[in-house]
Parts: structure tokens; sequence; C-alpha cells
């Protein structure tokens, strides 16, 4: 390998939000915040705690404000809005960093936001010069930047177009997203060394989803295209709901291992991010199953000596 890679990871851990948002069981508040805290514990400086959406669109986030309330400290908590409304809900609290969603795919935005990519813009980008002028730290997550489970392929260059209008609002970080799960590493070389030639001064985060187990290659190939920030969620949960097919991201505990096997550091410490998993996963409807989670149980129930 004679690509230099980076010493230090910034894991930004979506567990809480962007895992939880699809979750079929409706989670208790105290059992979030348990798993929040837990993460916390684990080293997380960076997270997504909860968002203040539409509760008809997704009933799962409708304790936002009490979540809030609790999970806030000196670590960037990011909150996430869809409109106007929701940043007039977050600025009645003490939140301090603040994401944005859009699509690059017209009719991705239309069944996630309920209005077109255009229109969405049109929307959005005011709010963020509004937001940064009131000094908040602002992420853009820009969703179907490789595919659209509804118009395929999406061409590199619209979404280079929707980043650019994002970071001429004045951004802090784009959060750049494979939503579906369907971008080859040669893809994720490809869009991400494009993004760090164009935006050399904004934050570049990558943001995998796992449907085809090829989030770990996505990000390998991302670390040698000068990435160094991955949105990542505990135990693999998540998926948005209106993406069609749409499953979890990739696993915090798969991307810290690998990491720091290459002597990457991450800051995490994976025995307890084991135990805010332990925290979460009796309330999920369903196991959680990762490689790295059913070796480690295995290891602690002793059948793996
Ligand atoms: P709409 O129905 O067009 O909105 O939905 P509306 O303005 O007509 O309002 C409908 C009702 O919702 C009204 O209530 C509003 O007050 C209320 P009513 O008067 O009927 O009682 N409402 C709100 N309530 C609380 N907070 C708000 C809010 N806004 C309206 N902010 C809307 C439009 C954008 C609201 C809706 O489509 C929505 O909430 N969408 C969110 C979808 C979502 O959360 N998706 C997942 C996050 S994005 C994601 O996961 C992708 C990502 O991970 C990257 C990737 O992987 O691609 C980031
Ligand atoms: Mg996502």
């Amino acid at each position: 390998m004679n690509v230099l890679l980076p010493q230090h990871a910034t894991i930004i851990e979506v567990g809480p939000r962007d895992g939880l948002q699809n979750e079929q069981n409706q989670i208790k508040t105290d059992d979030k915040i348990r798993f929040i805290k837990a993460l916390k514990a684990a080293g997380m400086k960076e997270i997504e705690i909860t968002s203040f959406v539409s509760p008809k669109w997704v009933p799962q986030m409708k304790d936002a404000s009490e979540i809030v309330k609790t999970c806030l400290d000196d670590t960037r908590n990011f909150v996430l809005a869809p409109n106007r409304k929701g940043i007039e809900r977050i600025k009645e609290t003490n939140v301090k960093a603040i994401a944005l969603f859009a699509g690059v795919s017209n009719s991705f935005n239309q069944k996630n936001s309920n209005k077109g990519t255009k229109e969405l813009l049109h929307e959005l980008l005011p709010l963020v010069e509004e937001l940064k002028a009131d000094g908040y730290f602002v992420r853009a997550c820009i969703s179907t930047a490789f595919y659209c489970p509804y118009e395929g392929k999406i061409d590199g260059n619209d979404t280079i177009d929707v980043c650019q209008q994002f970071v001429n609002a004045g951004v802090d970080e784009l959060s750049v997203a494979d939503t579906i799960g369907m971008a080859t590493p040669e893809e994720s070389h490809n869009l991400f060394s494009q993004l760090v030639k164009e935006f050399p001064t904004t934050l570049l985060t990558a943001h995998f989803h796992d449907t085809r187990g090829m989030a770990l290659a996505n990000i390998y190939a991302c670390l040698q295209a000068g990435i160094s920030r991955f949105d990542t969620s505990a135990g693999g949960l998540g998926g948005c709901p209106f993406a069609k097919g749409a499953t979890g991201n990739v696993a915090t505990e798969s991307v810290v291992y690998m990491l720091e096997r290459m002597g990457i550091e991450t800051g995490i410490n994976l025995e307890k991010l084991m135990g805010a998993i332990n925290e979460i996963e009796p309330h999920l409807s369903r196991s959680i199953l990762t490689p790295y989670r059913t070796l480690y149980n295995k290891e602690k129930e002793g059948s793996i000596k």
C-alpha cells in the first residue's frame, strides 16, 4: 500500500437517529437515553442523538425534545431538522449542532421530505445562512449521492452540484451518503476524491449503508481518497424509512475494529461499545448479529476458547 493513510479517524455515531428511526418497536425515551449515554461512555465525541422531524412521518422521533433536554453536553450532539418548523423547535433548546438533509434525487426527496429537490433546496439553503449567522455548527446530509431507489444511478456532477450549493450557503460539513448501499469501492474513491478536490475547506464525511456488504471496502477506498470522518451506527442499526430497501448503516464496531487494527486511532472503546449495544438490544424488534458482535457474544458464552 503506497497511499498515506490518516493516523486518526473520527467516528460520528448515528445509531440513536438513523439507527432507531426505522425500528418497528416504539422505544421508550429512557431506553434511548441510556443508549446515548453508553455510546458517549464508549468515547463518542460526535453523535446524532435525534431528529426534529414530523412525528406523523417518523413516530419514533416524537420524543426529540426530551432526548435533547437530557443528553446535551460539551461534545458535538447533532440533531436533524427537515424544515423551518424543525429549526424553530430546535431553537427552543440548547442544541448547537444541526444537520439538514436533502437528497440529490428528486424522487427520493419527494418521498422523504414531500418536496422536489429544487423546492427543498430553496427552503434549506437560506436556513443554513441563518443558522451560521446565529453561530450553529451546520452539517448537510446528502442522500442518494450514488444511487437512488427510485431513479437508479445518480450522475456524480449532480451530487457535486447539490454539495456546492450547501457549501456556498456556508455549511461546516457535508455528510455524503450511499443511502441504499449500492456504491462500489471504485465509485466511492472517485466521488470522494472529487469532493476533496472541490471542497478543500469543508469537513467531509462518508455515510455508508451496508445493504450489500460493501461498506467496509468503501470506507477503505475513502481513506485512500483522504477521508477520515465516517458516520457509523452501533450494531449496524439503521435505514431510512423512505428509501425502499434501505437497511442498516455500517456497524460502528466493524469500522472501529478495522481502523484500530490498521493503526488508525478512533478513541472508541470496543468493550464499552458492546455495553451500549447491550443497553438497546433488548428493546429492538431484532437481534444484533454483526460479525464482531456475534463473535463477542460467543466468546462471552465461552463457546469459543
Ligand atoms: P409535510 O406533510 O409536507 O409537512 O411533511 P407539513 O408542513 O404539511 O406538516 C404536516 C404536519 O407535520 C403538520 O402537523 C406540521 O405541523 C407537522 P398538523 O398541522 O397536521 O398537526 N410538522 C412538524 N412537526 C414537528 N417537527 C417538524 C414538522 N414539520 C411539519 N419539523 C416534512 C414534510 C418534511 C415535515 C416530512 O416529510 C418529514 O418530517 N420528513 C422527515 C423524513 C425523515 O425523517 N427521514 C429520515 C431522515 S433522512 C435520512 O435518514 C437519510 C440520511 O441518513 C442520509 C442517507 O442515509 O441517505 C441522513
Ligand atoms: Mg442514513
